[in-house]
């Protein structure tokens, strides 16, 4: 899309002043459409596990898938910022944050996104010291599902509310540019959004947050196979598209006879 470039610094100094729309994608077209609809920051996120490779949840996710999905992803050369997701175990250690962080940038990814807070306060300051953006995620963390046992709503608890503001805080003082609450009680992520400096952005975490973000797939109904609470499918793709390849597939069938 033609326009100035968004960046980090951009979608920071937005807080306040216009609410975020972000989606996730993992290709060229999708990239391509979402940055046309002047969507200003789009997520290759490790969604990609479920939502393309077919995988139970994200903890199947490689470098080596994320960094091939960031580049088809980049060769839309959007005006949004493309943020690309740190997968599962690349983060364990300020080093290892930082040299996948860099491949991901290699890819094409503007900044990088993990998930938690102090405890990977130490790679968040490699990867920022590097100067690369850092998008924080707090709340239900997707690459904690096994242990976890589920996608839970966090924040219900007093010592959870208290975790996830000192998590925001520790994230923002550490030069985050926003941060993702997902599965975020809403009353705790208006609160949080309220306390901290800098951007949330909310999935499943109430209407209060400074932006939305959204999997694209769910947004647009192409996985009729299970449906989630936080999000009604504005398009039934799945649907449609059954409908056309049925059509499609009769007129070829109809026309060999002739
Ligand atoms: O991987 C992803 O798509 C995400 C979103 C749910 C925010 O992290």
């Amino acid at each position: 899309m033609t326009g100035t470039k968004v960046t980090a610094a951009q979608i920071q100094t937005m807080k306040g002043r216009k609410r975020i729309s972000a989606l996730t994608a993992y290709d060229f077209p999708m990239t391509r459409l979402l940055d046309e609809a002047g969507i200003p920051l789009i997520l290759v996120g490790d969604s990609l596990g479920m939502v393309v490779l077919g995988y139970a949840d994200t903890t199947n996710v490689t470098m080596a898938d994320m960094e091939h999905h960031v580049r088809a992803a980049a060769r839309a050369e959007p005006r949004a910022l493309l943020i690309a997701d740190l997968p599962y175990r690349s983060y364990e250690t300020p080093q290892q944050a930082l040299e996948n962080a860099k491949k991901l940038v290699a890819a094409g990814a503007e900044g990088v996104k993990a998930e938690g807070g102090r405890e990977i306060l130490a790679q968040v300051q490699a990867i920022r010291t590097a100067g690369i953006p850092f998008l924080g995620h707090l709340g239900m963390l997707p690459q904690h599902v096994l242990q976890e046992g589920g996608y839970k709503i966090k924040g219900r608890k007093e010592t959870e509310q208290q975790a996830l503001l000192a998590d925001a805080e520790a994230l923002a003082n550490a030069g985050a540019f926003a941060i993702v609450l997902e599965l975020v009680a809403a009353p705790v992520a208006k609160e949080l959004t309220q306390k901290v400096p800098i951007p949330t952005i909310g999935i499943g975490a109430g209407p209060d947050c400074d932006g939305q973000i959204l999997v694209t797939p769910d947004l647009l109904g192409m996985l009729p196979w299970y449906s989630l609470k936080h999000v009604k499918p504005k398009l039934n793709a799945a649907e449609q598209m059954r409908a056309v390849v049925n059509d499609w597939k009769h007129g070829v069938e109809i026309s060999a006879k002739e």
